[in-house]
């Protein structure tokens, strides 16, 4: 048994060490809100924290993680209270959806380590989370939403 911190709760799972995080998380601790994209690292959807860090999960072994915080999309608030969950929601972000868990987990690490970022800083920071709907305008504008909010908690 392999034992994990996920979203605040000490879990085990008897999954393979080599098995993908993305894998444990969705079919192994029953998660689903963690997306698979490409499987290969490319897409971003599967974004995760580590420790803090954004982290894509298919190409991170189980046994990579042991005794490592995990967050996911469902730890990111109990009530969608996140200031990166407020935004989008109020900026209305969303196409289809399915690359959003990544697009947030991704958003919410760069608020945390820069809270006041440029289009340029944001751009670079969510190069790696590919969106099929085109929505990056609506990504960039709910960050600046965010930061916003951190700021004046409103
Ligand atoms: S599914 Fe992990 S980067 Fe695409
Ligand atoms: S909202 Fe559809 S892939 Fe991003």
């Amino acid at each position: 048994m392999i034992n994990l911190s996920v979203n605040g709760q000490s879990l085990s799972t008897d999954a393979a060490p080599e098995t993908p995080l993305l894998w444990v998380i969705r079919d192994h601790l029953g998660m689903t809100g963690t997306k698979f994209g490409c499987g290969m690292g490319l897409c971003g959807a599967c974004t995760v924290h580590i420790d803090g860090a954004p982290t894509r999960s298919c190409q991170t072994a189980l046994s990579a993680v042991a005794g490592k915080t995990i967050t996911t999309i469902e730890g990111l608030s109990a009530d969608r209270s996140h200031a990166v969950q407020k935004a989008w929601l109020e900026i209305d972000v969303p196409q289809c959806g399915y690359c959003q868990s990544g697009q947030i987990m991704s958003a919410a690490a760069l608020l945390k380590s820069n809270p006041n970022p440029s289009d340029a800083d944001i751009d670079t920071a969510m190069s790696g989370n590919i969106c099929r709907c085109g929505t990056y305008p609506r990504i960039r504008k709910a960050i600046h939403r965010a930061a916003e909010i951190l700021k004046t908690g409103a």
